[in-house]
C-alpha cells in the first residue's frame, strides 16, 4: 500500500512528538508541518524543507489527513475548517479551536465526507471522549466531574509541598504540560474549553463560552494543608447546563484525591445511578502524542474499512 500523507500543524510539544513518530513509520510520509517560523530550531530531527508557515502551501500537498497541534484557537478552528472543505480528514489536539463550535465542524465533516476526530484534546492520555461516549450509549447523562488541566494538578502538589509558584509554573513549562500562555491553564480557560467539549460528548450541547464561572491559581495561592484540586464540572437540569470550573479545598472523592502530578481523571453519572471513570497522564510530549496516534490510527482503520485512501 502507499503510505498515509499526512499534513501535521504545529510542531511543538504535540506537533513534534507525532513528527518524530511518523518520519520513522513507513506506513505514512509527512507531507508538510506548518509552523510560525520555519528556521526555528527544533528537538526533531527532520528535513528542512518539510517547514513551511504557508498554509495554503501547506494544504496544497493534498495530504489525506491533517493532525492539528497549533497553539492558536483561532488559526486551528480556520485551518480545520479548510481542511474539511477539502475532504481532508481531521485529528486535533487542540480544544480551544474544537471546543469553538464542534457541532459545526461535525456538519461540515459530515457534509465533506471527512472524518474529526478529537480525543487528545481533552486528557492528554487518559481516555475521557471515550468514556463519555461509551456512557452517552449506555443512557443519558445527567452531570460529570474532571480534573482537567495538567499543570494546574501538577501545580498544587508542587505548591502544596511549598514550593515556590513561580517555580512550580517554570517547572510546568520545561516538562512540556503548560500551555504557550499558561494564563489559560491558570486561569481556568483551558479547563473551561475541555470541559465544553465534554459537555458536548455528554449532552450533545455546550455552555457559552462565557458562562463557565472559573477560579484563578495565582501566586496568592496559599496551601491550609487540605488537598486541593481543580475540578470541572457539568450538570444537565431543567434550567439547562451549569458549568463550572473551580479549586475545591473539600473533597473527598478517593479519585482526584489520588491525582499527582499532571495526572487527570473524569467520573460521569448515568441517570440510572451508573458511574464511569477514567485517569491517565493528562499532559505531556508522549502521553498526548500516543493519543494522537490512536486518533490518527481510528481515521486509517475507518477510511480502510470504507473506501480506502487510494
Ligand atoms: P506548543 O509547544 O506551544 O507548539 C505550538 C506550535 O504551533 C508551534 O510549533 C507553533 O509554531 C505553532 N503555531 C501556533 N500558531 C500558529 C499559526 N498561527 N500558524 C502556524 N503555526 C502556528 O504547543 P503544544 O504544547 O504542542 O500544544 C499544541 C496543541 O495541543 C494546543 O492546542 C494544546 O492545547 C494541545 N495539547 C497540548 C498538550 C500538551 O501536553 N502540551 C496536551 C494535549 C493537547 P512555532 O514553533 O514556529 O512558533
Ligand atoms: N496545558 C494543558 C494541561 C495541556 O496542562 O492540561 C493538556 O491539554
Amino acid at each position: 500500500d502507499a503510505p498515509i500523507r499526512v499534513a501535521i500543524a504545529g510542531c511543538g510539544v504535540v506537533g513534534g512528538g507525532l513528527l518524530a513518530r511518523l518520519l520513522g513509520d513507513p506506513r505514512y510520509q509527512v507531507t508538510g508541518v506548518l509552523v510560525r517560523d520555519p528556521k526555528k530550531v527544533r528537538d526533531v530531527a527532520a528535513p528542512s524543507d518539510l517547514y513551511t508557515s504557508d498554509r495554503a502551501a501547506f494544504l496544497a500537498e493534498k495530504p489525506d489527513l491533517l493532525v492539528e497541534a497549533l497553539s492558536e484557537g483561532e488559526a486551528g478552528h480556520d485551518l480545520i475548517r479548510e481542511a474539511l472543505q477539502a475532504g481532508i480528514d481531521v485529528a486535533s489536539a487542540n480544544k480551544q479551536a474544537i471546543s469553538r463550535d464542534p457541532a459545526g465542524l461535525q456538519a461540515l465533516a459530515d457534509q465533506h465526507k471527512a472524518l474529526l476526530v478529537y480525543s487528545a484534546a481533552v486528557g492528554g492520555g487518559a481516555p475521557m471522549i471515550e468514556t463519555l461516549r461509551a456512557a452517552r450509549q449506555a443512557g443519558p447523562v445527567t452531570r460529570f466531574e474532571a480534573v482537567l488541566n495538567g499543570t494546574v494538578n501538577f501545580m498544587l502538589d508542587r505548591l502544596s509541598a511549598g514550593a515556590d509558584f513561580a517555580d512550580a509554573l517554570a517547572d510546568a513549562r520545561v516538562a512540556g504540560f503548560a500551555e504557550e500562555d499558561p494564563s489559560s491553564d491558570l486561569e481556568g480557560r483551558d479547563a473551561a474549553a475541555k470541559v465544553r467539549l465534554l459537555s458536548y460528548e455528554a449532552f450533545g450541547e455546550t455552555p457559552g463560552e462565557g458562562t463557565i464561572t472559573c477560579d484563578v491559581l495565582s501566586d496568592a495561592f496559599k496551601p491550609n494543608g487540605a488537598p486541593v484540586r481543580q475540578i470541572g464540572a457539568c450538570v444537565k437540569s431543567e434550567a439547562g447546563l451549569d458549568a463550572t470550573v473551580l479549586l475545591d479545598r473539600e473533597l473527598e472523592d478517593p479519585l482526584f484525591l489520588a491525582l499527582r502530578g499532571e495526572r487527570n481523571a473524569l467520573k460521569v453519572y448515568g441517570e440510572d445511578g451508573r458511574v464511569w471513570s477514567c485517569k491517565g497522564r493528562g499532559a505531556g510530549r508522549w502521553p498526548t502524542t500516543e493519543s494522537v496516534l490512536a486518533d490518527v490510527a481510528d481515521i486509517v482503520r475507518a477510511r480502510h474499512a470504507a473506501l480506502g485512501y487510494h
